[in-house]
């Protein structure tokens, strides 16, 4: 158990490097076997979900190695197609292996994913857009297994723009016969940085980042190289928590355009905020105020990952400020936390009415899941007295060194 103490009131200046995306990382990580070639992988954070990816790389007969924020993989030697299901429950993105198996092996056996319980996470979108190429999938007793002796191009429209099965299809396409056009594509810059990545495979694919994207087949290249894009919620992480303690903080090696809505919002709330290339400075004097209804969606959207951590910021803002939720069914699990430290939040459904308070008062919470243990975090710099988060691990799976970071901001914290 992971306990994070936190002595609000101190302001935080500086400047923070971000680290690379985790989001950006697993579906990169699944797709370096889609070819028997090496993949050198340039800032990869130091995660749980990371190292999770690698276990299943290695399972899968992959050399597969973390050093620093360099990975290394050698992806001649993929030898099995099943996952177990221990592998599986670590993460969500253990999911996306299952395009990545169909196209190198024409098959992948797995059970339903892990990670966050934000609600219902089905891969019926997945499942459907799969079976369109031609796979053949079969689920009983808690295994799904996906078959393809041949798969082909098709001109597939997701009903939804879901990250992962827009990620899952652009893997299983590679392998297709003739190109795949996806329609109602996810838009997400971890779309696009899976795109570029293809692309040093040898990929023919274009459009990743647009709502349209076309894959066309891989011509195989032994050796590849690809930089991480920084992590847009770790920056809007550091930028919340800045905003709410006060400070004068500098956020580098970031793309502002990815972040740009949870900016606006700050700005809205009393920031001053300036953008350059590659970083962002935040200044703020900690008196913030409520910026009216904040609505998640599908990027270019606000994203629901950085919705808790928002939240948290806006706690003691002056007025009031509603927050509607449409992308998961339980994204408010933060909120019974907050209320423990004095916080003035009302749910009704999917929407939450933040009223800001004077004071939060320093006590014990139990981080429940990533994103909702990292906005308790943020309202703990702002509480009075000492803030104790106790955590399974949670944080850990999205956050590199996030103690360290912030004690270099001039936050009080530790991690026990
Ligand atoms: C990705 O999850 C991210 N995870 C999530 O980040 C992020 O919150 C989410 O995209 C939305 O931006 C990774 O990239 C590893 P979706 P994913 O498929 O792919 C429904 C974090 O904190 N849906 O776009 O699972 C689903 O239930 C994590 O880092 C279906 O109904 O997201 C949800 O309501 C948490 N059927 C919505 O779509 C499906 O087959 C969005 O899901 C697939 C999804």
């Amino acid at each position: 158990m992971d306990l994070w103490h936190i002595r609000g009131g101190r302001r935080l200046d500086g400047v923070c490097c971000v680290q690379g995306s985790k989001n950006a990382s697993l579906p990169i990580l699944a797709a370096s076997i889609l070819s028997p070639s090496e993949s050198e992988l340039h800032n990869v954070p130091r995660l749980r979900d990371i190292d999770a990816a690698l276990r299943i790389l290695r399972h899968l007969g992959c050399e597969a190695e973390q050093r620093d924020n360099e990975v290394y993989i050698n992806a001649n030697g993929v030898t099995h197609s099943a996952i177990p299901h221990k592998l599986m429950l670590e993460m969500r993105s253990s999911v996306i292996f299952m395009g990545a198996l169909l196209a190198r092996c024409g098959e992948a056996r797995l059970s339903p994913p892990g990670g966050c319980q934000l609600g219902k996470r089905p891969i019926d979108l997945h499942l459907s857009a799969l079976r369109q190429l031609g796979a053949e999938i079969e689920e009983s007793g808690g295994e799904i297994l996906c078959r393809a002796k041949h798969l082909k191009g098709a001109e597939i429209q997701l009903p939804f723009p879901s990250v992962g099965a827009t990620e899952n299809l652009m893997l299983a396409a590679t392998a297709a016969e003739g190109a795949t056009v996806i329609r109602g594509a996810a838009r997400e810059p971890e779309i696009a940085a899976l795109g570029d990545y293809l692309k040093t495979m040898g990929c023919k694919i274009s459009g990743a980042g647009t709502d349209t994207i076309t894959v066309g087949e891989m011509s195989y290249v032994n050796h590849t190289e690809h930089s991480i894009i920084a992590d847009r919620i770790v920056a809007s992480t550091i930028a919340c928590a800045a905003a709410a303690a006060g400070g004068d903080v500098e956020l580098r090696d970031v793309e502002p355009a990815h972040f740009s809505t949870v900016l606006h919002f700050l700005k809205q709330a009393g920031c001053d905020i300036m953008c350059q290339n590659r970083s962002v400075r935040l200044r703020s004097d900690g008196n913030l105020r409520a910026v009216g209804e904040i609505c998640t969606e599908p990027y270019p959207g606000f994203p629901t990952d950085a919705q808790p951590v928002l939240m948290a910021a806006l706690l003691k803002a002056r007025g009031r400020t509603l927050i509607r939720e449409t992308i998961f069914e339980n994204r408010f699990r933060q909120v019974p936390e907050l209320l423990r430290l004095g916080a003035d939040i009302e749910l009704c459904g999917q929407c939450a009415e933040i009223r800001g308070v004077e004071r939060l008062h320093g006590t014990v919470l139990n981080a429940t899941d990533l994103r909702g243990g990292a906005a308790m975090l943020v309202a703990g710099l702002t509480a009075e007295g000492q803030t104790t988060v106790c955590d399974d691990g949670h944080i850990r799976r999205g956050y590199e060194s996030f103690d360290a970071r912030l004690r270099a901001l001039g936050a009080d914290i530790c991690l026990d």
